[in-house]
């Protein structure tokens, strides 16, 4: 193909408000270039009170397959879409919008799908979420998706551990009461008893942010952990479990995986995550 100045080339992008820090563009840039396809992924900033107008210009853009969705608008875009698929819907916010070919606006949360995907190619072999019960600390946006996802993958019990005991009560009555287990903040240690996955959602541990203060003495040796957190890459939270032992997966592979439906929506390419693909997502 021809890069000619008439030519419409396929686009996406990431919107959000500020998106200045979004490392989508170089995780989609990465598979441009891998598969020689000519087309663009930009960051566009949005302020909110434009988003109406934004979506509703999409579908006009010559060449506009659609685009990720990050803060804040990752709740208010559920208005403008045609279609919501079931698991953004459950989850409460769409992270993937596709341009469908009659010019109407379809959703999507590719969060859980991430999350999986990332525990799946990090763990074990032969772990699995369907074999123990697993402890969730956090009962925000990135818990909702981790919940929805250990659900549908089998997990036979959650212990959701959140500081404020009323939001995490809210979520399991909410995504599924017989199976979440709303724990309180003082008892997150004693909450890692029997447990095959630990997964970390509160923004402790994040650069800039206090540390996780967990005692890890009650966790078996063979339980995953996982932070969703990927700034610092290792958390002190996944330095001291792998210190005592226990498999560790980092948070970056969630966001590369989450890109994978999206980019093959978009560029009709099934994407793969890599070491190269990590190394220039991580290169500043
Ligand atoms: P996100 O959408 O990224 O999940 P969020 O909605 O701001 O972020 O949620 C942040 C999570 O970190 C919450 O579970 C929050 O606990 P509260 O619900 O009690 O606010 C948790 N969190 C943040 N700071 C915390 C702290 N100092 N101690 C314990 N939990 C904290």
């Amino acid at each position: 193909m021809e890069h000619g100045g008439d030519e419409i080339i396929p686009r996406a992008a990431v919107i959000g408000w500020p998106v200045a820090h979004s490392r989508s563009p170089k995780l989609h840039g990465f598979w441009l270039q891998q598969h020689g396809i000519i087309g663009r992924y930009d960051r566009i900033p949005v302020p909110p009170e434009e988003l109406g107008d934004f979506l509703a210009a999409l579908p006009k853009e010559p060449g506009f397959r659609g685009v990720n969705v990050t803060v804040p608008h990752k709740l208010a875009v559920l208005p403008y879409l045609a279609g919501i698929d079931p698991v953004a819907r459950r989850i409460g916010a769409v992270n993937t919008i596709v341009v469908q070919p009659d010019g109407s606006l379809t959703g999507s949360n590719t969060d859980a799908f991430g999350f999986l995907e990332n525990l799946a190619a990090g763990a074990p072999a032969g772990w699995t979420a369907a074999a123990a019960p697993a402890v969730v600390l956090g009962a925000g946006g990135g818990a909702r998706a981790v919940l929805a996802a250990l659900l549908d993958a089998g997990a036979p019990e959650i212990r959701l551990v959140n500081r404020s005991a009323g939001k995490a009560a809210d979520l399991a009555a909410e995504f599924d009461p017989r199976r979440i287990r709303p724990v309180g903040w003082d008892d997150r240690a004693d909450a890692l008893g029997g447990a095959g996955l630990l997964v970390n959602t509160t923004s402790l541990g994040m650069a800039g942010q206090p540390p996780l203060d967990l005692a890890l003495d009650d966790l078996p040796a063979s339980a995953l952990v996982n932070d969703i957190v990927y700034a610092p890459l290792e958390t002190d939270l996944l330095a001291r479990a792998a210190a005592r032992g226990n498999p560790v997966v980092d948070g970056l592979g969630m966001l590369l995986h989450q890109g994978r439906p999206g980019f093959a929506a978009w560029f009709g390419v099934a994407p793969a995550v890599t070491p190269a693909l990590r190394a220039a997502v991580l290169a500043e």
